[in-house]
């Protein structure tokens, strides 16, 4: 049967990709150690679990506004803006089931077929997807290891043109751990304003930062906060992957026509899953600092096991859970080393070149992992080099 041009160039996420092979080679009997899929290896913490199995025993498992429950919107306006340092109306808050649909959806509400979309590269596999799916054409934007893995403003500056509709961020980054500096972002932010485009800035890591460090928001620069749309969730933050609970802010206008494609796909986000989102965002938030604690020295033993290893470099990164070694050196093509690492030591990463073209060279690396696996891996990777 036919199926849709739009669909045509759709292909799966890397990450479930080597998840599949490895898990066929456990069923073989193989131990793996997964540092492939993106998600905290703690569970949900246990008040946030508490008020979801509260909230469903109480009955609260029915539709709600497709835009969210006005409490929970409320509390989101108010923490999220605390965090940044702005204001936000909860007229502006729109929740998904996930963080996605409030990339997606806002991203089919702002492009028109033929417009431009600037992405990073190496990206979220997510965002290109997205894009051609909205009728629009990706142009990917190189990340510079060199620059802590920002946008290479030289290529931003050829890129960008009439034709450009949105701009895509990612601060902190996946596949990198990169942060973009604020003069980055006022670069984008007055191009952004010079060309009339929207940004879209994916915010999901902005609490899993370290060293002290921070990651401003575009949103918070000077004639933005009416062009950008804001990305956030609860998947990282609070171990709540499978919850799926996400939200975009945006100006009011937006955020209405959002609501609207939400209610013709998803309808609502579940209600026991927002109420245990309501008890994330006020309840004990020393519980998220003491994981990022934990992040933090596991992000250290990785980067120094493997700039220990021959043909390997990898920058510090200040965010999220994933390094980006470098494998240049190695002679091999990153799916080839991928493989190699994965059938020859057990060891499950993501090729660099699932996130773009720009990602050749290097590996992903997942650290939402034990020490003790952490230094496993790193043992039977440095036995198979
Ligand atoms: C950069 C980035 N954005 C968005 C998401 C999607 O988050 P969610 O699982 O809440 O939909 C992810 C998940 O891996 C991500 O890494």
């Amino acid at each position: 049967m036919y199926t849709a041009t739009r669909t045509k160039d759709l292909k799966s996420e890397g990450a479930y990709q080597v998840l599949a092979k490895a898990q066929a080679l456990e069923k073989e009997g193989r131990e793996i150690i997964h540092l492939e899929i993106g998600q905290p290896d703690f569970p949900t913490f246990e008040n946030i679990s508490q008020a979801g199995i509260r909230a469903i025993e109480e009955g609260y498992t029915r539709y709600t506004p497709p835009a969210g429950m006005p409490s929970l919107r409320e509390v989101i306006a108010e923490s999220a803006g605390r965090q940044r340092g702005l204001t936000f109306d909860p007229g502006q808050v729109v929740v998904s089931p996930g963080a996605k649909p409030n990339l997606f959806f806002p991203t089919l509400a702002v492009v028109e077929e033929g417009d431009e979309v600037i992405y990073p590269d190496p990206g979220f596999p997510s965002y290109k997807a997205m894009i051609q799916v909205a009728g629009g054409i990706p142009v990917p934007v190189p990340l510079l290891e060199e620059n802590g893995f920002s946008f290479d403003l030289d290529a931003f500056d050829r890129l960008i043109s009439d034709r450009t509709r949105l701009i895509i961020l990612n601060s902190p980054g996946n596949p990198t751990g990169g942060i973009l500096p604020l003069e980055d972002l006022e670069h984008i932010a007055a191009a952004a304003q010079e060309y009339d485009c929207w940004v879209l800035s994916d915010e999901i890591y902005t609490r899993i930062i370290f060293d002290g460090q921070e990651a401003d928001t575009i949103a918070g620069l000077p004639g933005m906060g009416e062009r950008t749309i804001i990305m956030d969730g609860f998947s990282k933050t609070y171990a709540m992957t499978g919850w799926r609970l996400g939200y975009g802010i945006m100006p009011v206008d937006l955020a209405r026509k959002v609501g609207l494609l939400l209610t013709h796909s998803v309808g609502s986000t579940a209600q026991f899953t927002q109420i245990a989102g309501i008890e994330a965002l006020q309840g004990d938030q020393q519980q998220v600092d003491e994981v990022v604690r934990i992040y933090q020295k596991r992000r250290d033993a990785i980067v120094s096991g493997l700039n220990s290893l021959p043909g390997i470099s990898c920058q510090n990164p200040q965010g999220a859970f994933y390094v980006f070694p470098n494998i240049k050196t190695l002679g091999l093509s990153s799916q080839e080393a991928a493989d190699l690492f994965l059938d020859k030591a057990g060891v499950a990463t993501l090729p660099g070149s699932a996130f773009g073209k720009y990602g050749e060279g290097y590996l992903r690396l997942c650290y939402a992992n034990s020490l003790e696996n952490i230094q496993l891996a790193l043992e039977k990777m440095r036995e198979v080099l």
